[in-house]
């Protein structure tokens, strides 16, 4: 809390609302009592301008592309540490010693198996359907399986439906990759690192031994460090605010994923992909680029652009460094990178682009990595929303902790007729 305040005015009285300091970044005005001051609302469609809660997770500088976890910059987190040490960091805000993050392995490592009855979900999808329905389904389904641990108040039964849910996404990614491609469920394997166990998963088959390969787990690693957390992203909000209502863990994730799906937020990795094979050769760029910047176009340059970042977002930066490596390392030449690279260039340069501040994001790279280790397209956002759970996990915990919580409940401005009458059918 800080002594400043900011004032208004407002129908010929004043006003003073206290402001809150951040440790870094945008201080707040606390409004909460604003509309039983002044029974006026505030208006702020996208929020953006708006912080809905107090958070110690993550920080995103969007001016300087930085993002924070618990203080440590992704870059030195991607680098150095790994996704089950980043997933210890954002549930228990700081980095474990080597005890606590092999116990936490074990735990986790531990809930990977799912109820058996739940594969026969898979069974009632289409083998075409899209695996972000069935991760919504699935995910959701949990909810009646797992009544152990739904109390939503009580600190032990989120600790353990917040490891079943980091440690259950891989199984149920890769059971709906394996669903698609009609071929049988790979059970988890409790000698297999968390990226390992999911590469073996989703590419092993029961017919043969299934070799990891360092690399590429390791990259998996990378990109699911890269999505794990993202302050108050809309998929977050979303979870926050089915969390506020009570609404069990499971759920709440399931509405995350449902949220994610969508091609603005984590669906723009399959769409960046595919919009980088429709463009397919340089020389087709600049119709792109300008059906972009076309006001009476509805396309947008998929992978770029952020409603944060105004500046490098800083995960596009090691995933593009991590296409490299995997590229190289793999051997595959894949000319949409070539694509990519260029896209990059051409819009970095333009007018357009640079005085809206949009730079590639997350998204741009990341499905260039996923399709050169194998996933299909529309396995990306699966990929995503698996890497985020932990993130939606930390959140909604840090959200029910909070003892001043409580349910979300935004209000509008209504420009609708004012009362009146009902008109009976034969009078109209
Ligand atoms: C993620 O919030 C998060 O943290 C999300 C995320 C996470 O980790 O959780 O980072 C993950 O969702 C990354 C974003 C992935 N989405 C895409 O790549 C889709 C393409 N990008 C755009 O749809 C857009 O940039 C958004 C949705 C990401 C952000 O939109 P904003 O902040 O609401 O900004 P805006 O739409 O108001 O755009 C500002 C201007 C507009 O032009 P004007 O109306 O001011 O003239 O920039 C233009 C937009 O038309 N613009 C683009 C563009 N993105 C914005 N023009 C062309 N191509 C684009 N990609």
């Amino acid at each position: 809390m800080s002594n400043e305040t900011a004032k208004m005015s407002l129908g010929g009285k004043d006003y003073e609302f206290p402001v809150l300091k951040a440790t870094t970044g945008p201080d707040v005005i606390d409004i909460r009592k604003l509309y039983a001051q002044t029974n006026n609302f505030t208006l702020d469609p996208g929020f953006t301008s708006t912080a809905s809660c107090e958070s110690n997770l993550t920080f995103i500088d969007g001016g300087e592309g930085v993002l924070l976890h618990g203080g440590y910059p992704i870059g030195q987190l991607a680098e150095h540490s790994s996704f089950m040490e980043t997933s210890y960091l954002l549930l228990n805000g700081t980095l474990p010693s080597k005890n606590e993050l092999k116990e936490f392995k074990t735990t986790i490592t531990n809930h990977t198996m799912l109820h058996e009855q739940l594969a026969k979900f898979f069974s009632g999808f289409r083998r075409d359907a899209h695996p972000m329905a069935i991760m919504c389904g699935v995910v959701g389904a949990l909810s009646a399986f797992y009544h152990d641990s739904t109390d939503i108040n009580d600190p032990e039964h989120r600790r353990i439906s917040s490891h079943r849910l980091i440690a259950k996404m891989p199984t149920i990614a890769a059971m709906a990759y394996k669903y698609s491609i009609g071929q049988p469920f790979v059970y988890p394997d409790n000698t297999l690192s968390y990226p390992g166990n999911f590469l073996r998963m989703t590419f092993g088959v029961p017919a043969e031994e299934y070799e990891v390969d360092p690399v590429i787990e390791r990259a998996m690693d990378r990109i699911f460090i890269l999505h794990a957390d993202h302050e108050q992203n809309a998929s977050t909000s979303t979870v926050r605010l089915a969390g506020s209502s009570g609404a069990n863990p499971f759920a709440c994730i399931a509405a995350g994923i449902a949220c994610l799906w969508g091609p603005a937020h984590g669906g723009a990795n399959e769409a960046a992909l595919n919009m980088l094979r429709e463009i397919g050769t340089v020389d087709r760029i600049p119709e792109y680029i300008a059906r972009a910047k076309d006001k009476n176009d509805p396309f947008r340059l998929m992978g770029f652009g952020h409603r944060v970042y105004k500046n490098y977002d800083p995960r596009a930066t090691v995933m593009q460094k991590t296409a490299d490596e995997v590229l190289s390392k793999l051997g595959v030449t894949d000319p949409i990178f070539d694509v990519a690279r260029e896209l990059e260039q051409i819009a970095l340069n333009d007018p357009y682009f640079v005085e809206k501040k949009l730079y590639p994001n997350v998204d741009f790279y990341s499905g260039i990595i996923l399709s050169a280790i194998g996933f299909p397209t529309e396995m990306f956002t699966v990929l995503f929303a698996l890497a985020r759970t932990v993130g939606w996990v930390a959140q909604w915990n840090e959200m029910i902790s909070d003892p001043g919580q409580k349910i979300g409940r935004p209000r509008q401005l209504y420009t609708g007729p004012a009362q009146r009458d009902y008109i009976p059918i034969d009078k109209r």
